[in-house]
């Protein structure tokens, strides 16, 4: 095993402290950064970019080239699962990800099976292993997948969707199917993560960026006892280091300390929430990730620096903090502004409030 040089994003999320607070960022590969746009020009479009562990490696290492993120994040998307569910992923220009054929009558409910990561996610798998040994022990590899539930609500609206109504009427209406969708893709998020984890992932975050559109009811029957399974199905040792996992609920504010109790050992929060409050609530029982509005870099770096400190600040200086923004970062900010967010953030000792 290749000794990590930086280790603090593994020991944040672990409760452990750190001299400075780790920081990473949710879609820190994108197009905000003109070389991610020049290597996905080459590759063609955005899916044979993901498909080429050559050309993911590429563009997974860049943010980290350039600023010193404390971890780097496998490049891929969420929507590769339901693409090796059979489903036909594809991105329209401008109009973001569809499938072919999404989920629409019974019997192509009742014939979902879980897929073999190791064979239709192969080149998921191959492109973890080979940023592992690209990176070096430089810093830890974050794997990822999708929640059940929002990659549901894509299987099923057959894109993105602006109020999830054709997957609410079937969670309504027939939560038996509902349940069947869920259950299959569940274990196949379970068997992903795990071959991320073998492949060499350090840490595994689950995406569940549509889980906050949901009643709290809802909720609970249909993300959280999915995201429960996956956290207890999860690989917890490699290499002789736990490998921790983060669960991210879009939006899950009002329901923190039942996600705290779903069993991953780190939350994710968006920007609503004061991070202070939110660690009052959970502090003693899992790590925290986040909170940054994304929009904070859109502003000078200045106010950059404010804001940062103010997120750093309502945390206060106790271990487990991991810093991040509270959804992914936009396609207009601005480089320079992530390298005054990193600098902040590697700088300020978190005072009191
Ligand atoms: O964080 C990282 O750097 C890793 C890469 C990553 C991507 N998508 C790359 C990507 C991760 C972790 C994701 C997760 C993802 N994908 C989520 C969950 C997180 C979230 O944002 O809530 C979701 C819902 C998706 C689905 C998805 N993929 C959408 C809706 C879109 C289109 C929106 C857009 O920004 O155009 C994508 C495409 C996508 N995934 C891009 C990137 C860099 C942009 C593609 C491009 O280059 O044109």
């Amino acid at each position: 095993m290749s000794h990590l040089k930086n280790d603090l994003f593994l020991r944040a999320l672990l409760r452990e402290s750190t001299p400075h607070t780790p920081v990473w960022l949710m879609r820190q590969a994108g197009r905000y950064l003109p070389e991610y746009c020049q290597t996905r020009k080459r590759a063609g479009s955005f899916l044979a970019l993901c498909k080429n562990p050559a050309f993911a490696c590429e563009v997974t290492l860049q943010p980290l080239t350039r600023f010193g993120f404390d971890a780097a994040i496998i490049f891929s998307d969420i929507l590769t699962v339901p693409d090796a569910m059979g489903l036909g992923l594809y991105f329209s220009e401008g109009e973001g990800p569809k499938f072919e054929r999404p989920l629409t009558r019974e019997w192509e409910i009742r014939k979902l099976a879980v897929p073999d990561p190791n064979v239709e996610l192969r080149y998921v798998v191959d492109a973890v292993a080979e940023v592992r040994r690209a990176l070096d022990g430089r810093v830890p590899l974050i794997g990822f997948s999708g929640s059940p539930w929002t990659l549901a609500c894509y299987m099923i609206e057959g894109g993105s969707s602006a109020n999830y109504h054709t997957v609410k009427t079937l969670a309504y209406a027939r939560p038996d199917l509902m349940h069947h969708i869920l259950d299959v893709t569940a274990r196949t998020v379970t068997a992903y993560l795990n071959a991320q984890i073998e492949a060499g992932a350090q840490a595994v975050m689950v995406f569940d960026s549509w889980g906050g559109a949901l009643s709290e009811a809802a909720y609970r029957e249909f993300s959280l006892a999915y995201l429960r399974r996956i956290a207890a199905g999860l690989i917890r040792e490699r290499e002789e280091r736990r490998v921790p996992s983060i669960v991210f609920t879009k939006g899950g504010g009002l329901w923190l300390e039942a996600i705290a109790a779903s069993g991953f050992d780190a939350v994710g929060l968006d920007w609503t929430m004061d991070i202070g409050r939110a660690r009052a609530l959970v502090g003693e029982r899992v790590a925290l990730q986040g909170n940054l509005d994304p929009a904070v870099l859109l502003a000078p770096p200045e106010i950059i620096a404010t804001e940062a400190r103010r997120v750093l600040d309502a945390f206060g200086p106790h271990p487990g903090h991991v810093f991040n923004l509270g959804h992914g970062i936009s396609q207009h900010t601005p480089p320079e502004n992530v390298e005054a967010l990193v600098e902040t953030v590697h700088n300020h000792r978190p005072q009191e409030q």
